[in-house]
């Protein structure tokens, strides 16, 4: 195209009008401060949890029994989410990825999901699921224009799901797995948490089942946010651990360049092309160094850290008649404050307030 944004033409060639598009985009970058913390980290990425309630109870996530879930009245509404998604996309987030406790127990989620991606300056909206309720909602959620899709499959066998997840549910979730490849979504993965003494057996046999389907399996390291305070580092099976099971098994993984380098996960590809290994290591590889994640609680609380215990709470401002600078400034504050790691192998270390369930995963 050639012409600057302030429409005086290339050098040499004689002005002309810009078109609207242009103008719009113009406007996008003109105006755009994007959201920088202290140590230059761009950030472009924003999750958010819609609900803190879940239909299963995994054993390094939620409490057992006796929840005590964010008051109703306190769960932001699908307008005051968009609004704010609005607002940050103004300053430079360009991905979306609504999370939960389990984001399909919330009702109508597809309307939520319209909206967010009709948002000029989204290109990427994706969803974190434990796949119970998948197959009946997965069509309508591409529908609405979601395009990617995380399921955790933690494992195949029925008696180990029920030991994490402590309901049951393997069933639906396996037929979750088929409706959404169904159902035509760009990218699906699956997710397992790496947990020693649970997650051993099931490499092979889970990475044997994503292959199968042309998928990705992806193993996590187990993170100190589960509610019951189980987490001790031994408990932790690696990710190197993991891909040398993946190894013995499959032989030689390649080591795939990743096309954005704040993606938290190694990915492999297996001599045949087919399917694919992720590796996200947070405790043994931690890669706050390119972290530019922004989050926002269910009951609207913007959090720079999974392991921070701040929060700057913008549900206030998202119920007042605070304009757009404020909700910006708001999460500038919050971007400001953001520490270079997590610091988990500091012996200052303390775990956050809060667990997985409600903060968003
Ligand atoms: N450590 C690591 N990952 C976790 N998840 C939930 N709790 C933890 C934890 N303590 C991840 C799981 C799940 C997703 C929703 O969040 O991968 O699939
Ligand atoms: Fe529910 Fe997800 Fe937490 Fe499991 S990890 S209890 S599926 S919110």
């Amino acid at each position: 195209m050639g012409t600057s944004w302030t429409g005086s033409g290339r050098k040499g060639s004689p002005a002309r009008r810009l078109t609207v598009k242009e103008i719009s985009m113009g406007e996008r970058f003109n105006t755009i401060q994007r959201l920088i913390d202290r140590h230059g980290r761009v950030h472009t990425n924003l999750r958010l949890s819609v609900t803190d309630r879940c239909n299963i109870r995994c054993w390094y996530c939620m409490p057992h029994e006796n929840v005590v879930f964010k008051p109703r009245e306190e769960i932001l509404t699908f307008e005051e989410i968009a609004r704010f998604c609005q607002v940050m996309a103004t300053l430079g987030v360009n991905k979306l990825r609504l999370t939960g406790g389990e984001p399909l127990v919330r009702s109508k989620l597809p309307n939520l999901i319209a909206a967010l991606a009709s948002i000029s300056g989204i290109d990427d909206l994706a969803l974190t699921t434990n796949g119970i309720l998948l197959a009946d909602q997965a069509q309508a959620l591409r529908r609405a224009g979601l395009t990617r899709l995380n399921i955790s499959l933690d494992t195949l066998s029925p008696e180990t799901f029920h030991r994490l997840a402590r309901r049951e549910g393997l069933d639906q979730v396996l037929r979750g797995i088929d409706v959404a490849c169904a159902v035509g979504f760009d990218k699906i993965r699956l997710n397992a948490l790496s947990l020693r003494g649970v997650t051993e057996p099931e490499v092979v046999r889970l990475v044997t089942f994503a292959r199968e389907r042309n998928l990705e399996m992806r193993f996590i390291e187990f993170m100190p946010l589960d509610a019951e305070n189980h987490w001790k580092v031994e408990q932790v099976l690696t990710g190197q651990e993991v891909l040398t099971l993946a190894q013995e098994a499959f032989g030689p993984l390649t080591p795939i360049e990743r096309d954005d380098p704040s993606q938290p996960a190694t990915d492999y590809a297996f001599a045949d092309g087919r399917g694919r290994l992720g590796l996200i290591n947070p405790v043994t590889q931690p890669f706050c160094h390119a972290c530019n994640r922004l989050r926002l609680t269910a009951d609207g609380k913007v959090r720079n850290c999974l392991f921070s215990s701040d929060d700057w709470n913008v549900q206030p401002l998202l119920r007042g008649n605070a304009d757009d600078e404020q909700i910006a400034q708001l999460v500038r504050d919050c971007i400001a404050a953001k520490r270079p790691g997590h610091g988990m192998d500091e012996p200052q270390f303390l775990r956050p307030r809060d667990a997985m369930y409600q903060i968003g995963g």
